[in-house]
């Protein structure tokens, strides 16, 4: 890069490289939602659900684009690089913030580790393509390795009692990107760019091929006990895929941690969030039609569904292409996160909650070096001694926290006028419809006999006594929103961000008790980094 280049837009508040327009920030959404959730994780969401995945993939599509409208309300506010939890900062206060940040570590960094992993997966299936095959202890992770004591174990050579076994593929893509990330931003959005155009064109292809391969009969699949469906493990199969369907959609908010290199960002992050979460909620839907259509439900778990339902069909000259795809488009994904933790971790540490080196910007590159370092060695470390089920768990669980948080924090900050060029969140007085949505819900899902009936599966509640084992996370659900009825109608709450809060909150319900035991296991843990550090070298306490 030349440094004139450099020179040429520098935001002089940050020291960061002002070089991203609306079509970057588009293509940066794209390149961080469509990765290892759709050539992965949707596998095992389609086997557990059936073809009603769709429906997941559809609420989750609603979840988060409620939730980017928040995400861009505040990114127009608040155009600095912390992404949610500078929003946080802003409407609850420091120690939320801190939680926010915390959780976003597991987002970007550990959700990074899954990805890595997959991208390793797909990689070594490249490499057999061209004739390449590695030795199966430079390619499993240890733990998996371990569990299953099978050839992998015994062949791989020791150091003592140490078995050497890793996943090479993963941490040499963690390095790579590292690399890149630390030299520069526009290096890093040529390169994601790049991909995003090669994802894009596989996926669509993948879609025109797989539509002749499409059987409509498995749109409705005849399940263990007999019975024909499009829903064949009922609503809880469905549910039971939320942390790998919502993992597909994580990403878009990466779009906020870009705001200081963005050349309008209180005009263009919201447009980039949106633009990106719209285009990959089309490609999910079609996709997996596609995908439920080409086989039996349960053939497709497997870790590489997209490469698997071709060669099912006999059309095995595709999986070359989609692991050419898939490479591309994790690498994107690894990219795009690797670039947003470092400037979450650059905002903490200038509000003191964090060293100052994590704020320190490189001086010939202008990127946050010593945090991109440290984001590094948190993706890469664990690579050699934790597996994918996991890391996806996690990061769902910690995402979703997160846009909870700032679907709420949206309710809390008081409304503005309009100003031109910027984004401005649509204000719909939510005082009378939200607790009517909220009682009709209730009335017609829970409580009317007949309709009860038909939708209890769905919501996973059911009031009769003889019946009564809904699940205390839905209790808890339908007892916020009623909850939440009360304040929208007294504080005329605005609708968007209320149906943003209510439906990440229901994907909540989807998640285990193991889920939800690791989660506050990592959240006490933050909490005592906050007290132990961070509380003393705040800013706030400084001054
Ligand atoms: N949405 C991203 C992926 O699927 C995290 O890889």
């Amino acid at each position: 890069m030349a440094n004139s280049d450099v020179a040429d837009d520098i935001d002089h508040g940050s020291g960061l490289h002002r070089a991203l327009t609306v079509r970057d920030l588009t293509f940066f959404g794209i390149a961080a939602i469509i990765g290892a959730g759709s050539f992965s994780s949707m596998g095992s969401a389609c086997a557990a659900g059936g073809p009603a995945v769709i429906l997941l993939f559809i609420i989750c599509g609603i979840a988060c684009g409620f939730t980017a409208m928040c995400y861009a309300e505040f990114a127009s506010r608040i155009p600095v690089a912390g992404s949610a939890y500078t929003y946080a900062y802003t409407s609850f206060g420091e120690i939320i913030a801190w939680i926010i940040g915390w959780a976003l570590l597991m987002e970007y960094s550990i959700g990074n580790i899954y990805v890595a992993f997959a991208w390793s997966d797909y990689f070594e299936n490249l490499l057999g393509v061209i004739g390449i095959h590695m030795p199966g202890w430079l390619t499993t992770n240890y733990r998996s390795a371990h569990a299953e004591m099978g050839d992998i174990w015994n062949n791989a050579p020791t150091l003592g009692s140490l078995h050497i076994i890793f996943d090479l593929p993963a941490l040499l893509i963690n390095f790579l990107i590292t690399w890149l990330v630390f030299v520069g931003v526009k290096e890093s959005r040529n390169v994601s760019n790049a991909m995003v155009i090669v994802k894009l064109a596989i996926i669509f292809l993948v879609i025109c091929v797989g539509a002749f391969y499409v059987n409509p009969d498995n749109w409705t699949p005849i399940n263990d006990a007999g019975v024909r469906s499009f829903m064949p493990e009922g609503f809880t199969g469905v549910m039971s895929g939320v942390a790998a369907v919502f993992f597909a959609y994580i990403g878009f908010d990466a779009v906020s941690t870009m705001a200081e290199e963005a050349k309008n960002p209180q005009r263009d992050l919201p447009r980039g969030m949106m633009y990106s979460l719209i285009i990959c909620t089309i490609i999910y839907i079609i996709l997996s039609l596609v995908l439920t259509g080409m086989a039996y439900y349960k053939d497709l778990k497997v870790g590489d569904p997209l490469a698997a339902v071709f060669q099912m069909n006999g059309v095995g000259w595709m999986e070359a292409i989609i692991s050419i795809a898939a490479v591309a488009a994790m690498t994107s994904v690894i990219l795009v996160f690797q670039m947003g933790q470092p400037r979450i971790w650059m905002s903490m540490s200038r509000d003191g909650l964090l060293p100052k080196k994590f704020q320190e910007i490189h001086p010939k590159y202008k990127t946050p070096g010593f945090s991109t370092i440290v984001t590094g060695l948190v993706v890469g470390i664990p690579i050699l001694f934790t597996d994918e089920t996991f890391v996806l768990d996690f990061t769902s669980i910690a995402t979703l926290f997160a846009f909870v948080l700032v679907c709420g924090g949206v309710l809390l900050i008081p409304r503005r006028e309009k100003e031109k060029g910027r984004f401005h969140m649509p204000y719909v007085d939510g005082r009378y419809i939200y607790p009517i949505v909220i009682f009709a819900a209730i009335l017609f899902l829970n409580l009317i006999p007949a309709t009860r009936g038909y939708f209890k599966d769905l919501f996973q509640i059911d009031f009769t006594a003889d019946t009564a084992t809904y699940k205390i996370s839905s209790l808890i659900f339908w007892s916020l929103c009623v909850v939440l009825s009360v304040f929208a109608y007294k504080r005329r709450w605005s609708l968007i961000p209320l149906l943003g809060l209510t439906t990440c909150c229901y994907l909540l319900t989807g998640m285990t008790a193991k889920n939800w035991v690791w989660f506050f296991i990592w959240f006490g843990l933050g909490l005592i980094v906050y007290f132990a550090y961070s509380r003393k070298h705040s800013k706030l306490n400084v001054a």
